[in-house]
């Protein structure tokens, strides 16, 4: 398992869409391992392969607490297929965004197709944080990031203060 660097804003990667897994295999096995090692070291609670630079429709998830046994999940092109009316709203972050939270609301429960890390397809209802959690990731494999949910104003300055951070370091 292998740690990798994470894609930062304002790189264009994360604005990219994702392409859909072909077969599970050894390959993409590895990847999801890569994937955990780089979350848990981080340390988040949910990746896309976007933010490692893989354009693979594919995220990992592991809501479990601190101290607790780890509870890795896999999700191989995640569709969703339902999603309630009824709205819940988390404080969400992001990996790509480092040290930057804010307030999104999304719906609450959300009915998700997937392929485990076997290649077996599975459905899951999911509610709570796990669903506001696959809904933040599936949005990265099609390009798009929780400050996209939040007001142009706020996200104006989140994008302009990250885009003068990465020059800074660019001239280092
Ligand atoms: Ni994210």
């Amino acid at each position: 398992m292998t740690i990798k660097p994470l894609i930062i804003l304002p790189d264009p990667i994360l604005r990219q869409v994702s392409k859909p897994v072909e077969r599970v295999d050894s390959e993409i096995r590895k990847l999801a391992e890569d994937m955990l090692e780089t979350m848990y070291d981080a340390p988040g609670i949910g990746l896309a392969a976007v933010q490692i630079g893989v354009m693979r429709r594919m995220l990992v998830i592991d809501l479990s607490k601190e101290g607790d046994p780890k509870e890795p999940q896999v999700f191989i092109n995640p569709e969703i297929l339902a999603s309630s009316d009824d709205r819940s709203v988390y404080e969400e972050g992001c990996l790509s965004i480092p040290d930057y939270y804010a307030e999104v609301e999304r719906p609450a429960t959300v009915t998700v197709k997937y392929l485990d890390a076997n290649g077996v397809e599975q459905t899951v209802e999911a509610d709570g944080l796990l669903a506001t959690c696959l809904q933040h990731e599936i949005d990265h494999l099609n390009g798009v990031l929780f400050i996209d949910h939040i007001s142009r104003l706020k996200r104006d300055m989140v994008i302009k203060k990250f885009t003068k951070a990465a020059r800074t370091k660019a001239t280092i």
